[in-house]
């Protein structure tokens, strides 16, 4: 199946269900309740039986880009609670996938996950122990606990991106992917520079999955060499 799911607003307007104003809620809390009752990604997620909406996100990027081969084997970093890598297991087949996380995760038919701190010193040889070899794709879906300050959000993403292509160049095969979560304003320019050095296609990209109102979007390098 492809990652298409209709969004509101395209044809007949979708209906908006409002909730009635709780004693116990705050409005945030409704207002992010009324947001993932009215969204349907998070409803394809649901009745698709994906653990996450951003399934959606990386579906969309490789119905477009095509970078995932049935076969090929692959490295989801941040991969709590699982969308993404029940994506690879669906798309690369059983056995090819190995989702890291800080957070623990039920497990995932055909995938092996792994529960560690990727920014500690072990988690890049702990996981190229598991991985027995190199490997064609590394997703990075990181994401720090956004604290609102743009500045500090914007740096713990890069640096969780920048770890992440250190690992992606010693494990990647030539021709390798990686994908991983930026935030708007773009990639740093030293980060770009080595992504440019190290691959032969580099893009900008931001899912319809992902939120407009979202600083999010992800870099896709193509062609390692
Ligand atoms: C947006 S979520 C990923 C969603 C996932 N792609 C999916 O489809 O379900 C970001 C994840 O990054 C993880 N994360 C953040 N920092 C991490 C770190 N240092 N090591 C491992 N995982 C980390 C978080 O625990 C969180 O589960």
């Amino acid at each position: 199946m492809t990652g298409g799911v209709k969004k509101p607003g395209g044809g007949a307007r979708a209906l908006k269900i409002r909730l009635k104003t709780a004693k116990l809620r705050t409005k945030s809390s409704q207002l992010w309740l009324e947001r993932q009752i009215n969204d349907p990604y998070v409803r394809a997620a649901k009745s698709e039986g994906y653990r996450s909406r951003a399934a959606y996100k990386l579906k969309e990027m490789d119905d477009k880009h095509r970078f995932l081969k049935r076969g090929q084997s692959a490295v989801d970093l941040g991969a709590a609670p699982g969308g993404w890598t029940q994506v690879l297991v669906e798309r690369l087949g059983e056995g090819r996938a190995i989702g890291v996380d800080i957070q623990e995760m039920d497990p995932i038919p055909g995938a092996a996950l792994m529960h560690l701190d990727f920014m500690a010193a072990h988690a890049p040889d702990e996981i190229k122990r598991a991985l027995k070899g190199p490997v064609d794709t590394v997703l990075s879906d990181m994401a720090s606990p956004a604290t609102g300050h743009r500045e500090t959000d914007h740096l713990r993403v890069m640096a969780l991106c920048e770890t992440a292509l250190e690992f992606a160049v010693e494990v990647l095969k030539p021709g390798g992917t990686f994908v991983c979560k930026v935030l708007r304003g773009g990639t740093e320019r030293s980060l770009l520079e080595t992504l440019k050095k190290r691959f032969t296609r580099v893009v900008h990209v931001k899912p319809p999955a992902s939120r407009s109102d979202s600083a999010e979007m992800y870099v896709l390098a193509m062609g390692f060499r």
